[in-house]
C-alpha cells in the first residue's frame, strides 16, 4: 500500500511514504513531537498510565529524541515506536543492544503497515548506532515475527503467599527494607551475580535510579539480607493487578541461605495484599529453586507477553563474542570446521580450529550451516545447536558444536522490562 521513497529526517536518514494521495513520514521524534506521542500511547494502552510514558522518556537519561520514531501524516503523529539503547551480557560479553518498546498507531490508520514500517525503520536506526542484538515484549508476536525477531522463553513461578511467608522461619540472616544508599552495593551484587549470563542488562547507579522512577516499586517493598553486617542479597518487588511481582533477587555466592528468608519477606507482603508472589526467574536460579520448594508453586513459560529477541547485527555480535569462543574452544577442542550462521538479511562464516575461532569472509564454503532461528539460539545459548546443523553433521562435530555454543538460561529481570 505505500511506496517507500527515501527522505531525510531531523536525525539521520528517515523516510517518505505515501498512503493514497497522503504523505507520510517517518522521523526521529522532536521536543514539540512529545505531548503527542504521549496523548498516543495513552490511547494505546489504557492500562497504563501517561506519567509512565512520561517517565520512560523524560526520567531515563538514555533516551535521545533519535530513539522516538514518529510516523506522521499531515503534521499528525499517527505511529510511534521507541528505542531503548541498553547494553545487554551475551554469554558474559557486554554487547550494544536496542529494546524496542512503545508501539502504538492511532486507530484510525491501522492496519495499513505503519507499524511495520515504524519498526523496519527502528531496525535501521539501532544497526546505524552499532546494536547487535534487540529484544522486546508482546502479545503480538508474528508482527515482530515477520521482522526477524524470535520468542525466547523464561519461566513464571507463581507461588501461594501464606505459604512463602512462613517458608523461613529461622535464618542467620538479617532481613531489613533496602533504601536509596543500598544502591551501590545491591549494584555491586547485581554486577557479581550476572557475570557470565546472557540477558542480563549491564547497569550503572544512574540507570538503577532511572528504571527507579518508572517501575513503581513501593518504599519496604524492596529488602536486602545482611550477614555479620555485610550486604549478601537482596530482593526487589512490586505490586501488580495480577499477584505482587518479584522484579529480581541476586545473592552473593556461598550465600543461598540469604534467599528463603528475603522470598519470606515478599511473601508477607504479598499475604497482606490478599495477592499469590509472581516472578519471571531464570531456569536454576536460586531463586527459581526456593520458590519451587514452597509445596503449591505451579511454573509455566506460556506466558502472555513473552520477550522476543533478534539479531541486529551478525558481524557486529560474533566480533564481540569471538575472544570468548575462542576461549571455549581451546577448552573443548577438537575436529577443525567452518560453520555458516544466518540473520535476517546477513551470514558470516566462523573458521573454528582446534583451539580457536576466526571470521572468515561470508563467501567461503561451510562444512556446516544453521538457519536463523538456530543461529539466534546457538550465540545466546538458548538451546544447543548439534542436532540442528545443515547438513546433518556427524556425531563429533555435533558434539564439538554443543561444547562451543553451550545452554545458557536467559538471565533477564523484570526491572529491565520496557
Ligand atoms: C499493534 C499496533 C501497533 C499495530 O499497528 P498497525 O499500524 O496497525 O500495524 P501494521 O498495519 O503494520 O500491522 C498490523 C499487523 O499486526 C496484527 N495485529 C495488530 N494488532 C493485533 C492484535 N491485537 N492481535 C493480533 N494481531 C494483531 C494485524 O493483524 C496485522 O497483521 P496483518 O498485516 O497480517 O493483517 C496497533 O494495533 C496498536 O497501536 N495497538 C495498541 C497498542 C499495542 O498493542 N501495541 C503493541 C504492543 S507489543
Amino acid at each position: 500500500m505505500y511506496c517507500a521513497r527515501a527522505g531525510q529526517g531531523t536525525h539521520g536518514p528517515g523516510h517518505r511514504d505515501t498512503i493514497g494521495a497522503v504523505s507520510l513520514a517517518i522521523r526521529a521524534a522532536r521536543t514539540a513531537d512529545l505531548p503527542a506521542i504521549y496523548d498516543l500511547l495513552e490511547l494505546a494502552f489504557p492500562e497504563a498510565s501517561r506519567a509512565l510514558f512520561v517517565k520512560q522518556t523524560e526520567a531515563d537519561s538514555t533516551f535521545r529524541l533519535r530513539h522516538g520514531r514518529v510516523a506522521v501524516i499531515d503534521d499528525r503523529v499517527c505511529g510511534y515506536v521507541r528505542i531503548f539503547a541498553r547494553r545487554m551480557l551475551v554469554r558474559g560479553v557486554p554487547v550494544p543492544a536496542g529494546g524496542i518498546g512503545s508501539v502504538a498507531t492511532q486507530p484510525d490508520v491501522r492496519g495499513e503497515g505503519v507499524a511495520s514500517m515504524l519498526l523496519r525503520d527502528a531496525i535501521e536506526q539501532m544497526r546505524r548506532e552499532g546494536m547487535a542484538v534487540s529484544f522486546l515484549f508482546t502479545g503480538i508476536a508474528p508482527l515482530y515475527e515477520r521482522q526477524g525477531d524470535r520468542v525466547v522463553r523464561e519461566p513464571q513461578v507463581t507461588a501461594n503467599a501464606a505459604e512463602a511467608a512462613a517458608a523461613a522461619s529461622a535464618s542467620l540472616y538479617d532481613v531489613r527494607p533496602a533504601g536509596d544508599a543500598d544502591v551501590p552495593r545491591l549494584l555491586a551484587l547485581y554486577r557479581a551475580a550476572t557475570a557470565g549470563t546472557t540477558g542480563a542488562v549491564v547497569r550503572t547507579r544512574r540507570t538503577w535510579r532511572d528504571a527507579a522512577q518508572s517501575l513503581g516499586e513501593a518504599d519496604g517493598d524492596a529488602f536486602v539480607a545482611a550477614r555479620h553486617g555485610r550486604t549478601v542479597a537482596y530482593i526487589r518487588t512490586r505490586c501488580r493487578s495480577y499477584g505482587h511481582q518479584v522484579l529480581e533477587l541476586e545473592h552473593l555466592r556461598g550465600h543461598e541461605g540469604a534467599v528463603m528468608p528475603l522470598v519470606a519477606a515478599a511473601g508477607r507482603i504479598a499475604r497482606a495484599h490478599g495477592e499469590p508472589l509472581v516472578a519471571l526467574v531464570p531456569d536454576g536460579h536460586q531463586l527459581a529453586i526456593a520458590l519451587l520448594a514452597i509445596p503449591s508453586t505451579t511454573v509455566t513459560t506460556d506466558v502472555r507477553f513473552p520477550m522476543m529477541m533478534r539479531v541486529l547485527s551478525l558481524e557486529a555480535l560474533c566480533g564481540a563474542l569471538l575472544p570468548w569462543l575462542s576461549t571455549r574452544a581451546a577448552g573443548h577442542p577438537g575436529p577443525a570446521f567452518r560453520l555458516k550462521l544466518n540473520a535476517p538479511g546477513e551470514s558470516a562464516v566462523l573458521d573454528v580450529r582446534a583451539r580457536s575461532v576466526a571470521r572468515r569472509g561470508n563467501g567461503a564454503a561451510a562444512d556446516a550451516e544453521l538457519d536463523a532461528a538456530a543461529t539466534l539460539d546457538a550465540l545466546l545459548g538458548q538451546r544447543l545447536p548439534g542436532a540442528r546443523c545443515r547438513p546433518r553433521a556427524d556425531a563429533g562435530l555435533r558434539k564439538r558444536l554443543d561444547a562451543l555454543f553451550p545452554e545458557t538460561p536467559l538471565h533477564f529481570w523484570n526491572s529491565d522490562r520496557i
